[in-house]
């Protein structure tokens, strides 16, 4: 399972992508609000951090608005992928927009049945939300689960995102449940990479490091 870093944040970008562990990010417009900067400008500065796919996401609620806002957004860099609401002129946009070999990430999945109509419409990503569905009281990791059984019976190509991640446990689950990428936000990622027994291992070898007769 491949890591994206899910913010709009280019410092925390910067961090992570420093440690070699991600290979794409994913934008919202909530993300994007919280940096109280220009979209485009953001989105920008994210392709020249990372060499991978970066997820913008369009804002309008029909096909048109959609197909037209992505074309202004794929001018943008060559890795940018079309954030696409699922809806059924999301459904529509993205056949377009496939047609014209877009890259798409169909976002806010929440059913196979979504995931699939999403798959032959040509997406190339889908964005099941686990931390959503868990706060309603659902499972997210069975519809990771379901749609990765789905795909793979019948040789589905689109890549599914494992999205609304709340904690380390959400990753290792969606990579046992056969997410092909997590989408992990900052605070997730640093705790996936601490775990107190190493920092207590790391003191303990310094400290007996200490006693180590030198010449
Ligand atoms: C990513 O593609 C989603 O927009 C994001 O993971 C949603 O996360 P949230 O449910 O924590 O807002």
């Amino acid at each position: 399972m491949k890591l994206f870093l899910d913010t709009a944040n280019v410092e925390h970008i910067r961090e992570i992508n420093d440690l070699g562990v991600i290979c794409g990010v994913t934008t919202n417009p909530s993300l994007i609000a919280k940096e109280g900067r220009d979209f485009k400008e953001v989105v920008t500065e994210i392709t020249s951090i990372v060499d991978g796919p970066i997820s913008a996401e369009v804002i309008s609620l029909n096909a048109e608005g959609m197909v037209s806002e992505a074309l202004e957004l794929v001018k943008i860099h060559k890795n940018i992928v079309i954030k696409i609401p699922m809806c059924a002129e999301g459904l529509k946009a993205t056949a377009q927009l496939t047609k014209k070999k877009i890259k798409t990430n169909v976002t806010l999945i929440f059913s196979a049945a979504q995931a699939l109509l999403a798959a032959r419409a040509g997406a190339t990503y889908v964005s099941p939300f686990v931390g959503r569905l868990d706060d309603v009281g659902a499972h997210g990791v069975d519809l990771l689960e379901e749609i990765a059984g789905i795909f793979s019976i019948h040789g589905i190509d689109t890549e599914i995102i494992a999205a609304s991640i709340r904690k380390p446990e959400d990753v290792t689950a969606a990579a046992l449940a056969g997410a092909h990428i997590a989408t992990v936000p900052y605070d997730v990622m640093k705790k996936c990479c601490n775990h107190p027994l190493t920092t207590q291992g790391i003191e303990r070898f310094l400290k007996d490091w200490e006693t180590v007769p030198k010449k």
